[in-house]
């Protein structure tokens, strides 16, 4: 049986459209899928909708519609978006299913009678926009109004009775869990913060119920009517979708959340706390099993800093394919954005990137080996063992070392890291071939030698690719005879020996004048 791995994006707000951010994290989420099916794992992936809160229902109401009917239209356009930029997941969840409603209702009263849960009231200031609850010094006071620190949103005053989660029950675990577990959250600067902000000044209690809220998960009369708080609920969807395999009463049954070798959640940011304190502990609270790392990333910011739906300042995805394919799209994001950074995003880098990488070095690269081989050759290019006193030994490791240094930066979740060495192995392929004037070579078995070598790495760059970029890699392959991308093949140098090529009619990546 294969082991099994299990990733997800953030659920997202069903509260318009998304945007290159979110388009981000999915290519992020998806990418890694990718490479850990082609690692032989049962990979799979989650995304959804988070459709609950006091912020969806001030914008169904705005758009004179029901809160569901409002989250419908909107589920409805992710869908098509990730239909368009070819990203296909395993698992949507969308909180407003009644699998996933029961599901909460279900842990919210194992919690309960955990004794995790009690009554109170809550005091202090929420973010509708953010959907989050801070405390005075939390919050940013500016003439006379407080202010999120993050997002800027501006707070409102509640005071409601509320059921509480005892959070600082946990606070003692959560400490001795991070510290032995430095790699729970992948970003170590997030990991600091997060000590510094929260746990050093001590966890609070974190009210877990509203009452005046209608568009959420309903409690029953014991619970006076509440509605449980959109985090709360939305956290749990990443579990909700094996809800038929999760008894509440025997945690860690056989379920494939608790048979994954890795559980990995993709997240900005700025939503880091809720994922790396409260997430851990409510599963903590329920004897479930833990995710093994929180993969943070900063943010895709404009010259006018972060984009957000509230600011304005968005980038429409759908925008972008007018120019651009998605794969190229996916493929920029993953080579060129470093995680753990903010990244100014901008068509023209965009633009840039394609013209240096796709048509100036790999499309270059394909066509002028292709081109040589039928000059000079009208049969397969045979590979012999004796080939490789003629070979550059050098270059050949040098493959064979990419793939490694590949899967391990992959396997850590440092995927830019991992592509820039793919980059730079078809850049020294291109020079290997001008170091060697190829096209000069007049021995016949030494030039086919050299060709069998190059062929060889733009085999294993494809393969790489294919993580990102399937489409487009199929077709690369397919042209070079080879029915499929697979780590294992990279190192067999006799491959091609019975591929006959065509001419390339027209460049796999045209130049662009953009
Ligand atoms: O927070 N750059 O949903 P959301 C990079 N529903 N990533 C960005 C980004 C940007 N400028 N803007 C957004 C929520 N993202 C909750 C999540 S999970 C149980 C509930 C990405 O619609 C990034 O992953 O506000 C961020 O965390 C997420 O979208 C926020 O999406
Ligand atoms: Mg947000």
């Amino acid at each position: 049986m294969s082991k099994k791995f299990y990733i997800t994006t953030p659920i997202y707000y069903a509260s318009g459209n998304l945007h290159i951010g979110h388009l981000y994290s999915s290519t992020l989420a998806w990418v890694i899928r990718n490479f850990k099916k082609m690692s032989g794992f049962e990979a799979k992936m989650l995304t959804g909708a988070d459709e609950h809160g006091h912020k969806i229902s001030q914008l169904a109401e705005k758009n004179n519609l029901e809160p569901q009917e409002f989250v419908n239209k909107n589920v409805e356009k992710f869908k098509l978006l990730w239909e368009k930029f070819d990203i296909d997941y395993d698992y949507f969840q969308r909180t407003t299913s009644e699998s996933h409603k029961n599901f909460v209702r279900r842990i919210f009263m194992k919690m309960t009678t955990n004794n995790d849960i009690f009554k109170g009231k809550y005091q202090g200031f929420y973010s509708i926009s953010d959907e989050e609850f801070l405390t005075s010094t939390q919050a940013i006071y500016k003439n006379g109004s407080y202010y999120h620190p993050v997002s800027g949103a501006k707070m409102e005053i509640i005071s409601e009775d509320s059921y509480f989660f005892r959070i600082e029950k946990f606070q003692k675990w959560l400490e001795n869990f991070l510290d032995k577990n430095s790699n729970f959250i992948f970003d170590p600067k997030i990991a600091k913060e997060l000590r510094q902000n929260f746990l050093q000044k001590g966890l609070e209690n974190l009210s877990v119920t509203r009452k005046n809220l209608k568009w959420g998960i309903s409690l029953s009369q014991q619970f006076t009517n509440q509605t449980i708080y959109v985090w709360l609920d939305a956290l749990f969807s990443y579990l909700s979708i094996f809800s038929d395999e999760i008894n509440l009463d025997l945690p860690k049954e056989e379920n494939f959340w608790n048979n994954a070798e890795q559980i990995v959640h993709v997240v900005g940011k700025e939503i880091a706390r809720f994922h790396c304190i409260y997430w851990p502990i409510f599963l903590k609270s329920l004897d479930l099993r833990l995710p093994t790392t929180i993969l943070t990333h900063g943010w895709l910011i404009t010259s006018e800093g972060k984009m957000s739906k509230s600011k304005g300042n968005v980038i429409n995805p759908l925008d972008l394919l007018e120019e651009f394919d998605p794969e190229i799209i996916k493929f920029y994001f993953s080579s060129q954005i470093n995680t753990n950074n903010d990244s100014i995003f901008d068509k023209n880098l965009l633009e840039n990137f394609y013209n240096s990488f796709f048509v100036n070095t790999l499309g270059n690269l394909i066509s002028r080996t292709v081109a040589l081989i039928l000059k000079y050759f009208s049969s397969p290019l045979i590979f012999r063992i004796d080939y490789l006193d003629w070979i550059d030994i050098n270059f050949y490791e040098k493959i064979l070392l990419t793939l490694d240094d590949f899967c391990n930066l992959f396997n850590q979740f440092r995927i830019e890291e991992a592509f820039r060495i793919v980059i730079e192995l078809a850049k020294n392929l291109n020079r290997f071939f001008d170091i060697k004037q190829l096209w000069m070579e007049k021995n016949l078995q030494k030039l086919s030698a050299s060709l069998i070598l190059v062929l060889n790495g733009i085999y294993a760059i494809a393969t790489f690719l294919n993580i990102a970029m399937p489409k487009k890699i199929n077709e690369i392959l397919d042209f070079i005879g080879i029915k499929e991308a697979n780590f294992r093949m990279i190192t067999k140098l006799d491959k091609f020996n019975e591929i006959n090529f065509k001419k390339l009619e027209s460049p796999f990546f045209p130049r662009k004048k953009y």
